[in-house]
Order: structure tokens, then sequence, then C-alpha cells
């Protein structure tokens, strides 16, 4: 192996420095003037050994600034039980090296080999048809299993022995999109692990019985042993709710805890100024980014055109939706206060619904999206296009013939070229414009929310998180920045705060919501705010009853319909219509009303009030509209009254600022004209913003 010298000596002194293994700050990572660093996976162990020298060579002359080893490569780390071959990704990694590539090292957890399977049969994953998961694919392992953590914990530590001062490797990535694919655990071992983890939780049985109301149907337990993971395809009818809320939490720690296992067995070994993350995607819902803040940040994956995005107008399919890398930012980047993209789709796919072609142009304009979101790093995903095995048909930068650029290849290589053009005017002092900067607005996210509501919708129609980007599209029309955070943060720098449907709470959270409004916060709450515990279980008061003096307002019902009958809003003289939910609203006499329900039983009754409440505002927003009209004319008001301008920018457009530059992309079908002031400096693109266009400006 072809060590550096200088750089062991310096590796071994920073790695002396490190005695903690919780994670650590993310400042000295990325310097702020690399602004934003493009790389791209490539597996050595999947192509002929008389390749590599070539791909790297052509990677490095291409510009991309780090490649991506190892996510899947245990059947090749660990041949044989114990016997470790690092000798083949050490010749990769000093290829990368040599040309002057840096190297992102992953654990390959997702994809133990056959020989591992075949000795212990009992580490594989159960899905809910109670199918037993096998070795052939990926991510068919149990996070529970003690015998499958023990392997990994042998294979990580083995891994960070070998690469413990390499200054060759950048950072890490634990383990491969952790997700299982969307699914639940309910293996033997999960189940073990989850009756561990109630037992912790709730120290006596009938403290259980009790918070799950197990007395409904008989469901009563004498022992936490008896507890069965809740699986809706085994029970006759709905599964118990606060069950169904704990497993979600219980599987959203159980992969932390894995990842953090893994974490604290590198950090044992590696210098302190090399990051360790994981990637993640932000729709999979058993995976719950926001708590793991036990890893130095998390980074996400995006493939935007895979069939099941329609993004806007006819040709949306071919980009995706505007909110879709937004939001993933927004949220990504307020966990830790850093994020990347790890993998980024190259073009087109093979595993979507169907596989369309981007619009030429959309990959630039996902990257340069990506860039305004504050992200550190973007990963192509993948360099070559495989010839063989799962992903056919998948884009890479480099297409089948193994040496010319796809499409997409040509557009990356374009956008490495316009990135290391606007380096040179990045302004270290550059301050935020102060007009985009008091607009700034956070969106709370409640994965316990969003568990608990997509157990129990009340309504084919309500998907919690498409109610919450109805808001957050709003903000991105009216040109806010917008954090999208979790209760554990300040709320009080943020002059908006929506929290939309926040039906767990408990009264250490309203208290906390009325003193940022009493303060001068601008606070919207939304449809079913408020109407359970944190246990999920409803008030025994009136309905809804704990927000009532908050939002100045009593709850006494909602309502809600099917997709062809359409209920009707007025406000501000226009008709708004919904059919998904609506709260229906019993004003006190000092509360505003903004909006009025125009048909149905309750005509006459209030669905949208706002009332001041000491220097700020609480706004309430009984009905959750399909198209977001009325949520926009809601937080357009909003501002409004909080006397802060904003812009009205149309669906798809999209304006950031990040680090001195001003980045404008388009996901609509029409283009739009950019007002630039007359100072401003266009760097890249004009302003003339076509469909999946670019537009990078300084003032
Ligand atoms: C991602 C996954 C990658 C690769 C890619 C293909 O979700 O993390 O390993 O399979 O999809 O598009």
């Amino acid at each position: 192996m072809a060590f550096n010298c200088k750089s062991i000596i310096t590796g071994v002194l920073l790695s002396l420095t490190i005695t903690a293994t919780q994670a650590q700050s993310t400042d000295k990572f990325f310097p702020k003037k690399d602004l934003m660093t493009i790389g791209s996976y490539y597996y050595p162990e999947q192509w002929p050994h008389a390749y590599w020298e070539r791909d790297l060579k052509k990677m490095g002359e291409l510009g991309f600034d780090f490649t991506h080893y190892g996510e899947f490569a245990w059947a090749y780390i660990e041949p044989e039980e114990g016997k470790f071959d690092f000798a083949w990704l050490d010749e990769a990694v000093e290829l990368a090296h040599k040309n002057g590539i840096k190297v992102i090292m992953c654990t390959s957890s997702p994809t133990p080999p056959v020989w591992l399977a075949q000795k212990h049969p009992e580490i594989m994953m159960v899905n809910e048809n109670g199918t037993t998961m096998q070795h052939g694919s990926r991510q068919q392992i149990s996070w529970s299993s003690p015998v499958y953590r023990e392997y990994v914990s042998k294979m990580v530590e083995a891994i960070a022995k070998h690469y413990a001062n390499d200054r060759r490797i950048w950072g890490w990535q634990l383990d491969n999109e952790p997700s299982h694919y969307g699914q639940y655990d309910y293996s033997p071992a999960a189940q073990k692990s989850f009756q561990t983890w109630l037992k912790n939780k709730y120290k006596a049985i009938d403290s259980l019985n009790k918070t799950w109301g197990t007395a409904f149907w008989s469901i009563r337990y004498g022992s936490f042993d008896q507890v069965r993971t809740p699986n809706a395809k085994e029970l006759i009818a709905q599964p118990n709710p606060h069950a169904v809320l704990d497993f979600r939490r219980f599987s959203a720690d159980e992969v932390t805890d894995f990842l953090g296992m893994q974490y604290k067995i590198l950090r044992k070994h590696i210098p302190a100024n090399q990051w360790i993350t994981t990637n993640l995607m932000p729709e999979h819902a058993p995976v719950d980014p926001t708590r793991m803040t036990n890893l130095d940040f998390v980074t996400y994956t995006k493939y935007l055109v895979a069939g099941y995005d329609k993004g806007l107008g006819t040709q949306g399919f071919r980009m995706g939706s505007p909110t879709s890398i937004a939001f993933a930012n927004d949220l990504f980047r307020s966990i830790n206060g850093t994020t990347g993209v790890m993998e980024l789709q190259p073009g087109q796919v093979n595993w979507g619904k169907f596989n369309p072609q981007p619009i030429p142009g959309t990959v630039r304009m996902w990257i340069w999206h990506a860039f305004a979101g504050g992200n550190k790093f973007v990963c192509n995903y993948r360099f070559k296009q495989p010839l063989t095995g799962g992903e056919q048909y998948h884009y890479g930068i480099i297409s089948t013939d193994g040496v010319n650029l796809s499409t997409s290849g040509i557009e990356y290589t374009n956008v490495i070229k316009e990135l290391n053009g606007i380096k040179k005017y990045y302004d270290p002092n550059a301050k935020i414009p102060a007009d985009y900067a008091a607009r700034q607005a956070a969106v709370l996210y409640s994965p316990d929310n969003r568990w608990e509501q997509d157990n129990q919708p009340q309504t084919y129609q309500w998907d919690y998180l498409q109610h919450l980007i109805r808001y957050y599209g709003s903000l991105k029309q009216l040109n806010a920045p917008v954090d999208v955070i979790t209760e554990d943060k300040d709320f009080s720098k943020y002059p908006v705060l929506i929290a939309p449907a926040y039906q767990l709470l408990d009264a250490k959270l309203v208290e906390r919501w009325k003193q940022y409004a009493e303060k001068g916060g601008n606070l919207i709450l939304t449809s079913r705010t408020g109407q359970k515990d944190r246990d999920g279980k409803l008030w025994e008061m009136k309905w809804a009853e704990p927000i009532h003096n908050l939002i100045g307002a009593k709850i006494p019902f909602y309502d809600l319909m099917p997709d062809t009958v359409k209920g009707t809003v007025l406000m501000n003289n226009q008709t708004f219509a919904w059919n998904n939910w609506a709260d229906i609203v019993e004003p006190n006499s000092d509360t505003q009303i903004w909006g009025t329900y125009t048909n149905q039983f309750y005509a006459g009754k209030a669905a949208v009030i706002s009332r001041k409440l000491g220097k700020g505002t609480v706004t309430f927003v009984g009905p959750d509209s399909d198209d977001g009209s009325l949520e926009k004319a809601v937080l357009q008001r909003v501002y409004q009254q909080a006397n802060i301008p904003v812009k009205n920018l149309p669906e798809g457009v999209i304006l950031e600022w990040r680090d001195g530059f001003w980045v404008g992309v388009n996901y609509s079908d029409k283009p739009y004209n950019v007002q630039l002031p007359a100072k401003a400096q266009v760097l890249v693109g004009d302003k003339s913003l076509k469909t999946a266009g670019v537009i990078v400006w300084k003032e």
C-alpha cells in the first residue's frame, strides 16, 4: 500500500486527539470556499481489473473531486469468515489518489456474503407477509439480530483499522440507504428487541396496558414477552394504534442504534477530520433521519424521474416536483447544520414505475438546486452504466461502451466547470440579503405525527407529508428561506413557524408555541392539531381543547368528504375548494375570522382564524386543500399582517440565496423572466429562465 508519510503522521496525531465517540462538529469537514464539490460512485469489484486505471484516470480528467467505494463489497472484503482482503481496495484507493480524487469509504453492512447467510439464516429480516428474506439481493438482514450485529462489528473494525490513518479517505458512509425498502421487520430478532425496548420504556406491563388501552378487545398482556410486533397482515382487524406508534418509534430507534454502533467503532480509529454519515431517502417512513444526531451529519439520496412524481404541467414527469430536492435540502441540512447529496439520479434509471428520459438540462438543474440548498457535496450515482446485474438500463456518467460520456455525463462535466467558475466570486463576508432573511420560516416536522396519521388517516385522501408540503411549497413561492425542523430546535429565530397537522402534543409544547407568539413570532397551526396526547390518547376534554386558548377558538367537529364532492371556503373574496379534511371552528369574540365555509350543513362557520397574541400572531387553518392555493393565500396574509414583504413566484420557480450567490431554477413548463437588480452580475445562465433552466447571479 503506497501511503504518503507526512499524511500518516498527521493522521496519527489527529487520531490521538479523538477519545470521544459522539458525533463531531461539522465545521472542519468542508471549507466554505470549496462551496460544493462533485463526485461519482465507482465499483472496482464490478469491473475487470484492467479497466480500473483507465476509469479512474477518466474520472479525474472530467474534474470529479471524489469517488465512493465499497458499500456493497462485503463478499470481497471478507471472502471467508475472518479472512479480510484489502489488497484490491488499497489499489483502487491509490488509483483514485493518483488521479486527484478523494475517497468516501463505506461499510458494506447491507450486503452480507453468502457464507454468512448460510451459516446464520436467523439473521434475515421477515416482511409483513411473514416471508423470510434470503440471500441474493441487499438489505435482507435484520438490524435487530445480535449475530448480524456481531459480524458487522468485526467487519467495520477490520476496515476501520486498515484505513485508520489513511489521508486519502475523505469521509465515511455507513451502510447504504438503510430502510429495508420502506418495509418493517417482523423477524423474531426484531420482536425480541421490541420487547426489550418496551420494557425499558414502560418498566411494568400494567403501565403498557394502560397506555395502549389493552382492555379494548381483551388485548391485555401479563408480561412483556407476550407482546408481538403489531403487523396488520396477521390481524383480522386493525391493530392497536398505540402499539403501532410504539413499533414505528422502536423501528426508527433500532436503525439509528445500528448505525450508532458502527459510528462508535469507526470513530475509535479514524482521524477527527474524517466525517461519518449515512445516506437516506427522505420518503422512507421506517427510518427517521432527524433521530440520527449520533452521526456527524446525515445525507440524502434523490431520484426524481422514475414515473412516481408527476411534477408540474405536461413535462413535469421529466423533472420531478420543485419541492422534492428543496424539501430534502431544508430537512437534512437542519438536522446537524450540514448535509450533502450522497446519490443523485444520473439520467434515466431502471427501477421506476416507468423510466422516462429527463428533459435535457434537468440533471444540471438538480445539481444547482442542491447547491442552492446549502449542500456541501453532490455525488452522482454512478460513474459507469452497469452491463450486468440488477441495474442494467441505469445511466452512468459513462455509457455502455465504457469510454464515452452519456448525456448526463456531459451535463455533469459542464456543471463541474460552472461550479469551479463561480469559486473566484466567493466572498466569505457576504451577508444574506435583509429582505430575504426577514421572510425566514420554519416548518415543524414530526415523525410521530406522520406515523400516527399514516396509521389512522381517517380518510383515504389524508397524507401528512402532502399536507406539510402544501405549506412548504407555498413558502417557496413567497421566496422565503425555510428550515424544516423538529421540536428539539429553538423556534425563536424564525419570524414564521408552521406546525402542520400537529395531532400529538403536550402542554409543554403548547406553552412553547404560546411564548413564541407572545415574543413576536407568527405561528400557524393547521388541521388535526391538538387532538391527542403523546401516546396517541384522545384528550378527556373538549375536542382539541389543549389548543383552544392558544388559537382563540373551539373546534366542535371536523368533516371529511369523498373526492367527488368539494367543500368551499370564502377568504379574501375568493372561493377555495377542499375535500380532504376540514376542522370546523368556533372563534372567541376577539379572534378574527379570515375564512368561512360556504357550503355543506355548516355553511357560515369559521374555517380560517387569526388572533394577536402578545407581540405576535396565531393563525389556525381548518381545511386541507388539494391544490395548496388556500394554504398559500393564508401564508400571504400572515406575512402581510406581520409587515414582511414577500415575492410571488410562479409554482415551479425557485430562487434561493447561498454563500453570496443567488440561484434560480425552473421546474415549470413556462419560461420565467427573473427580475434582476441593476447591479446584478450574472455568472451562469441568463435571466430568461427556461424550463429546466438555471441562473446564478451575484448582487
Ligand atoms: C439507490 C441505491 C443505490 C442504487 C440506486 C439506483 O436508491 O441507494 O445503491 O441502487 O438507487 O438508482
